[in-house]
């Protein structure tokens, strides 16, 4: 499963980086505003530090809006992928762009049929959101495993990206229900290594290698 970490925030990318085991990155447009930054100096900063794919989002919501900015972004970096929501003119905003060569993100997924278009469209991801359907009382993880049984009845190449993640159960769930990619906020990579019984574990056995008097190197 590849890991993104879902944020605009440079100094946590940088440092995630340094594990060796961040994939991409997204963002949108609330994570931007939080960040108070200028949004392309951003995506262009982040592209220079992760070699992988990084989502920035349209802010238009009109087709020809769209596909300027989406064609803009895609020039700001090579690993730029485009970030459109799930209405028609995002589907068909996607189609453009895959015709060009470009990749697309399609975002705001909350349903398999809405799953279902965007891998017709040609979507290189499709962005299910796990926790705002568990905060509305429904199976955001059931969302992930409809949307891989519909992907691998047709041989869709579509990745699903199970984003809106708000716990590390979150994250070994959508591994199992089979999703391509987690979209990770830091606070909960960061997590993602803790346990207590690992923390008591290493502490037993610093303290039992100082009583042997011995030395590896
Ligand atoms: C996905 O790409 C979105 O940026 C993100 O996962 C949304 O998460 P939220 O529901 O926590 O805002």
């Amino acid at each position: 499963m590849k890991f993104f970490v879902d944020t605009a925030e440079v100094d946590d990318i940088r440092e995630l980086m340094e594990t060796g085991l961040l994939d991409g990155v997204t963002t949108n447009p609330s994570l931007i505003a939080k960040s108070g930054r200028n949004f392309l100096d951003v995506v262009k900063e982040i592209c220079a530090i992760v070699p992988g794919p990084v989502s920035a989002e349209v802010a238009a919501t009109d087709l020809a809006g769209m596909i300027a900015e989406g064609e803009h972004l895609a020039g700001l970096a090579e690993n730029v992928v485009v970030k459109l929501p799930l209405t028609w003119d995002g589907l068909k905003a996607c189609r453009h762009m895959t015709s060009k060569g470009i990749k697309t993100n399609v975002t705001l997924c909350f349903s398999a049929n809405q799953a279902l278009l965007a891998a017709k469209a040609g979507a290189t991801y499709i962005s299910p959101f796990i926790g705002r359907l568990d905060d509305i009382n429904l199976e955001g993880m059931q969302l992930i495993e409809d949307i891989r049984t519909i992907y691998d009845n047709y041989a869709y190449a579509t990745e699903i990206l199970a984003a809106s993640i708000r716990g590390v159960n979150h994250v070994s769930q959508a591994a199992i229900a089979g999703a391509d990619v987690a979209t990770i906020p830091p606070e909960v990579i960061r997590k993602l290594v803790s346990h207590p019984l690992t923390d008591k574990g290493l502490a037993g056995f610093v303290a039992d290698w100082k009583k042997t008097g011995q030395s590896i190197l």
